[in-house]
């Protein structure tokens, strides 16, 4: 005999059901599996630079900025995993920007965390974030805050390709929350600060922050002070990566690993909703482990597979893909390789949910 479901053992009269359906109420053994369906679930899934390149550069011919709708000028492919309709996890939103020469992707500001790792990047193309102009060179990283004013300026006679990382799924769909936004008065917002403005003021000596003051923040400012607008060079995190390479032990599970911090604290995460990593893997297979944040790679340089679980992603240069939640997971690089890591690990920690284990 078929063993019976708790559900069907514990069946309630016409009368019981009839009084929870009248009130608006439900047994919680019912509703139970009605959790964590919202959203599709994730696949650990890839996608290749090759099939990008072709794909923005299509859009780039068909699409001029100008002629897109004005709340949302930007153009962008973006990387929809299978199990879902809008992104390519359900906190992490990534997806590959270009701007063509002499356009201008117009100056705006939101709620959402939002950086820029640009790809292939030129002197000349200028993320334009809090008044200062940011030069985006290969693999530099830009922040462009939750609240700051940021357009993106191609003075260079090359079209330029950036990825860009948002917490727009976590914001619009998992919180259901508004992402306030508004556009500049301006196409590019007046440059107002001398190169260097920004980082010299967290280099070394720093702004006295001003705590919150009590008062009820605006619809464009927050609690506490935010990620302050930075461009975080990549010679200098290469730099950063070789040293810790010649005079220290990989960690097991992602090689030669460091985190960007946020410069007014010096310390992880960049973003309150996401952290940044750039790690060389060069000495065989990492170990596996799980955990339940959900991690997203960009393949900076170099060839190889992550294994997630039966799943095996072989990757080269620039390609993105995705480790979704729980899932076991280990990278084997083919010699050297260097990613660029972007978790959800800050949202798990801010509520003492982060787990992670060895498997
Ligand atoms: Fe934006
Ligand atoms: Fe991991």
């Amino acid at each position: 005999m078929a063993q019976q479901e708790p559900e069907e053992l514990l069946e309630l009269s016409e009368e019981t059901r009839s009084v929870l359906e009248r009130n608006g109420l439900r047994p919680l053994w019912e509703v139970e599996d009605d959790f964590g369906h919202v959203f599709g679930d994730m696949e650990a899934e890839i996608w290749k630079w090759a099939d990008l390149k072709d794909a923005i550069d299509h859009i780039e011919a068909d699409v001029p900025i100008a002629e897109l709708p004005p709340g949302f000028q930007r153009r962008v492919t973006v990387p929809i995993n299978s199990g879902m309709d809008n992104a390519i996890s359900n906190t992490i939103y990534v997806g590959v920007q270009t701007v063509s020469p002499g356009e201008t992707a117009p100056s705006h500001r939101h709620g959402a965390n939002a950086l820029r790792f640009t790809i292939d990047g030129h002197e000349d193309m200028k993320t334009v974030v809090a008044g200062e102009e940011f030069p985006m060179l290969d693999n530099d990283l830009i922040t462009t805050p939750q609240w700051e004013w940021h357009d993106h300026v191609n003075d260079s006679d090359q079209t330029v390709a950036w990825l860009d990382v948002l917490d727009l799924p976590l914001v619009f769909d998992s919180l259901n929350a508004e992402n306030v936004f508004e556009n500049h008065e301006f196409e590019r917002q007046p440059v107002t600060k001398t190169p260097g403005y920004w980082d010299s003021q967290y280099r070394g000596l720093r702004p006295t922050e001003e705590e919150w003051d009590g008062e009820i923040p605006g619809p464009f400012d927050g609690i506490r002070p935010p990620t302050p607008p930075f461009r975080f060079r990549w010679s200098d995190c290469l730099e950063t990566l070789r040293q810790k390479e010649e005079n220290d032990t990989p960690d097991p599970f992602d090689g030669y690993s460091m985190s960007y911090v946020n410069p007014a604290s010096g310390r992880r995460p960049l973003f309150p909703t996401m952290d940044f990593r750039a790690q060389v893997v060069n000495d065989g297979p990492t170990e596996a482990h799980k955990h339940n944040a959900t991690e997203v790679f960009f393949v900076v340089e170099g060839e190889g597979t992550t294994h997630v679980e039966d799943t095996a992603l072989s990757w080269g240069n620039n390609d993105i893909f995705v480790v979704p939640p729980g899932k076991g997971h280990h990278h084997e690089p083919d010699g050297e390789a260097i990613l660029f890591a972007i978790t959800d690990r800050p949202v798990f920690e801010a509520f003492n949910f982060y787990t992670e284990t060895a498997v």
